[in-house]
């Protein structure tokens, strides 16, 4: 059964390859959790978009500067992630930390934080990541989770929690039922009980 609360809208951001990867599947559980919590999910697989890396440009910095210099599609991702109550961020870890599509996309987010100072103070974070090897330490997952942890406290959002596990295939991350269900647990917390740590 649904449970109804004011609706609000969840930006999943996947920096996997594999569509049916670990760390979307986690991400999925993620949406099953606010989806029944009353919110909407929309996904972004954001493999196979045209996103530049940051140039430095800084032109996101000069005075009335309304956007990014480069017309990508992140242009579009930006409104996205300006309007959405929250936002969750799946990756696997790519060579001790997290992918390269994923990084790119934090640092085309180093624009919103200049222009849009307020969509990124107080917006609800979930992180969701998967890894080979046999725990957060070994595979380097820590790396990212700590990353996350510094960019989103240093422009004032809130990580509302991260789920994390091992898994290779695609989907093996099923077989951990005991993460599943935090993963569910925290896609309910994002959209009811987001200060809650
Ligand atoms: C290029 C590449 C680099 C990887 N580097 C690591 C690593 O440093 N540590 C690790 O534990 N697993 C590593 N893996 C394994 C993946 O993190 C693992 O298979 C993960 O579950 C994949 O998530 P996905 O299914 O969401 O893509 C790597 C895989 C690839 C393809």
């Amino acid at each position: 059964m649904t449970e109804k609360t004011d609706s609000k809208k969840i930006l999943v951001l996947l920096g996997s390859p594999r569509k049916k990867g670990n760390s979307t599947t986690l991400a999925e559980e993620i949406i099953k959790g606010a989806e029944a919590a009353g919110a909407t999910a929309e996904k972004i697989y954001l493999h196979g978009l045209k996103i530049a890396p940051c140039q430095a440009c800084y032109a996101c910095r000069k005075p009335n500067s309304r956007s990014c210099a480069i017309d990508d599609d992140m242009q579009v991702i930006y409104q996205k992630l300006i309007e959405a109550d929250a936002w969750v961020i799946a990756s696997p870890v790519y060579w001790f930390t997290m992918s390269a599509q994923t990084k790119l996309f934090m640092d085309r987010c180093f624009a919103l934080f200049n222009i849009h100072k307020e969509a990124l103070a107080g917006k609800s974070i979930a992180v969701a990541m998967s890894y080979a090897d046999a725990d957060p330490f070994m595979s380097g997952c820590v790396n990212a989770l700590r990353t996350f942890q510094d960019a989103f406290a240093y422009v004032g959002a809130n990580i509302v929690g991260m789920v994390y596990g091992s898994a290779d295939k695609p989907g093996d991350i099923k077989s951990n039922q005991a993460l599943m269900a935090e993963a569910e647990a925290l896609g309910r917390r994002l959209v009811r009980n987001p200060n809650a740590s």
